[in-house]
Order: structure tokens, then C-alpha cells, then sequence
């Protein structure tokens, strides 16, 4: 990936979540314009797809932009793999999009499976990877020591599954992640206290690098995020199934048309 040299000189948008969330899928169906669902694997390497906006960033996900011969923006759209042994190279571009202000990167969604997370540790699996992309972004805003500050990369929450009548509503989704997220934030900082490292040694300027959000603050939300200049959404929708099914994916597309 990281020598495609189309990857670096376009924006692009990271395709991020827990297995089996949707990604490929969603992915597929935006590359292929069709809302025929595609068969998909378990993926273990990254996959990039060239996609396309109308320069006032009206068009569809659906319109052929070619065919039309309208003058188009292009980005890229990064479908990562969700084990969680293949997370780290998503995270490491996280972070060497945090030594450079100028990145190419210009949204992540995260993609969760609205139906999974009302299942016995849904919330919990689909919260800790979260934490960990959130806290790279917070540590990019705070790590910035030249005087330009970085260019914001925001968070779409794609709530997928929408169809499945088991799936949770994006309003108690966003309020269930961000309850983990805060219960998470609070062992991390236990776990530090309880590491054996005494507060003396610990670097003034490292001691709340784990803390994601407010510092100090007792519940944490994602508003807390726009002080590190983080905006995050949470949108319900889903990939598969037609439109009468469930809300579908305009509504992320214009989320992420919006970005570019
Ligand atoms: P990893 O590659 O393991 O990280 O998973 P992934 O996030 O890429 O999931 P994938 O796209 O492979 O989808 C997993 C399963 O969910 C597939 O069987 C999809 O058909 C199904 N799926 C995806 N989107 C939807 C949706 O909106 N509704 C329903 N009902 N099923 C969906
Ligand atoms: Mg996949």
C-alpha cells in the first residue's frame, strides 16, 4: 500500500471496524455502483478503490461520473481488515498521519454492525478499537509543535445493518459507545496508577496520553472530541438490502462527499 504512489498524491477516506462489520461490502458496492450484494471474505490485507464526487459534491454513489462526462473529484477508499492481529498497520497510519499536517487522509469511517452490538460484548469489541483510532487522531491534535495545526480528520460511526430488526438505533449506539468508551478510559488510567510507576516518575507531558477526551472529566462523550478538533457522527444505514429495507448509504455518502 504504502507504495502506491495514487494513495499518497489523492485524498482518501479509511474504511476501519471490527470483522464481519460491513466494510468490504460497503466498499464493493460504492466501487461497483450496484446495490446487488457482493460475496466477500474475511479480509486480510487493505483494499483501495478510486472513487468519485461531482465538483460541487452533489452526485450520488450511484451516478457513472465517466459516462456523464462531468468533471469529477477523485479519492480513495481504504477497506482495512478487522482482526484484530491485522490492526496495527491501520494504526501506524493513523499515527504517520499525525507526524505531517499536510495528510492526504481526510475522514475515517468506522464501521459497526448495529445488529452484533445488541449481542452479549458487542459494544465492548466494537469500543476498543474505536478507542485506540480516536486516541491516535487526539494524539495527532496534541502532538502538533509546529505553528500550523494538523488538518482535522474526522470520525463517521456508520452504523451498518440498519435492515436487521435486531440492530440497536444509531441513538442508543452512540450512547452505549460512548459509556465504553468512558468505562475503558477509566481502567487504562488504573491500570497506570497500579503499574508500580510512581506519579513522580511519570513524564508530565505522557501521564495523560491514554486519556482520551476531556482530562479529568468524570463521563466521556464524543463532543469532548472537537477539542482536539475531532468531529464524530454516528449514522445508521446499511449495505445490503434495498432502499425499502432500511435507511441505505446516501446518507454516508454525503457525509463523506461533505469531506472531500
Ligand atoms: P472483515 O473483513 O472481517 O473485517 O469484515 P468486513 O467488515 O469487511 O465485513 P464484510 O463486508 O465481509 O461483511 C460481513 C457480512 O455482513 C457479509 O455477509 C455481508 O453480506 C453482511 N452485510 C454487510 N452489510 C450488511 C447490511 O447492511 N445488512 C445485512 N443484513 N448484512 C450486511
Ligand atoms: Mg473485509
Amino acid at each position: 500500500l504504502s507504495g502506491s504512489t495514487a494513495y499518497i498524491t489523492l485524498p482518501s477516506v479509511v474504511v476501519a471496524g471490527p470483522p464481519g462489520a460491513g466494510k468490504t461490502a460497503f466498499i464493493t458496492r460504492l466501487e461497483r455502483r450496484d446495490p446487488k450484494p457482493a460475496t466477500t471474505y474475511t479480509s486480510q490485507t487493505n483494499n483501495v478503490v478510486e472513487l468519485a464526487i461531482n465538483e460541487d459534491g452533489t452526485s450520488k454513489y450511484s451516478d457513472d461520473l465517466d459516462a456523464s462526462g462531468a468533471v469529477a473529484k477523485k479519492f480513495l477508499m481504504v477497506d482495512t481488515p478487522g482482526h484484530g492481529k491485522l490492526r496495527g498497520a491501520t494504526l501506524a497510519r493513523l499515527a504517520s498521519a499525525s507526524s505531517t499536517a499536510e495528510t492526504k487522509l481526510r475522514a475515517i469511517v468506522y464501521m459497526v454492525d448495529s445488529a452484533a452490538l445488541a449481542e452479549d460484548g458487542g459494544i465492548a469489541a466494537a469500543a476498543s478499537y474505536l478507542y485506540e483510532i480516536l486516541l491516535a487522531l487526539q494524539k495527532r491534535m496534541s502532538a502538533g509543535k509546529s505553528s500550523k495545526a494538523p488538518s482535522a480528520i474526522p470520525v463517521l460511526v456508520a452504523a451498518n445493518k440498519a435492515d436487521l430488526f435486531t440492530a440497536l438505533p444509531a441513538a442508543l449506539i452512540k450512547t452505549q459507545l460512548e459509556a465504553e468508551l468512558g468505562r475503558i478510559r477509566t481502567s487504562r488510567s488504573k491500570g497506570l496508577l497500579s503499574s508500580g510507576v510512581g506519579a513522580d516518575d511519570v513524564d508530565s507531558a505522557n501521564e495523560n496520553d491514554d486519556w482520551l477526551g476531556e482530562y479529568g472529566s468524570k463521563s466521556f462523550n464524543f463532543a469532548q472530541m472537537r477539542e482536539f478538533d475531532t468531529e464524530v457522527a454516528v449514522i445508521a444505514g446499511n449495505v445490503v438490502g434495498d432502499d425499502a429495507s432500511g435507511p441505505g448509504l446516501d446518507k454516508w455518502w454525503r457525509w463523506i462527499a461533505d469531506k472531500m
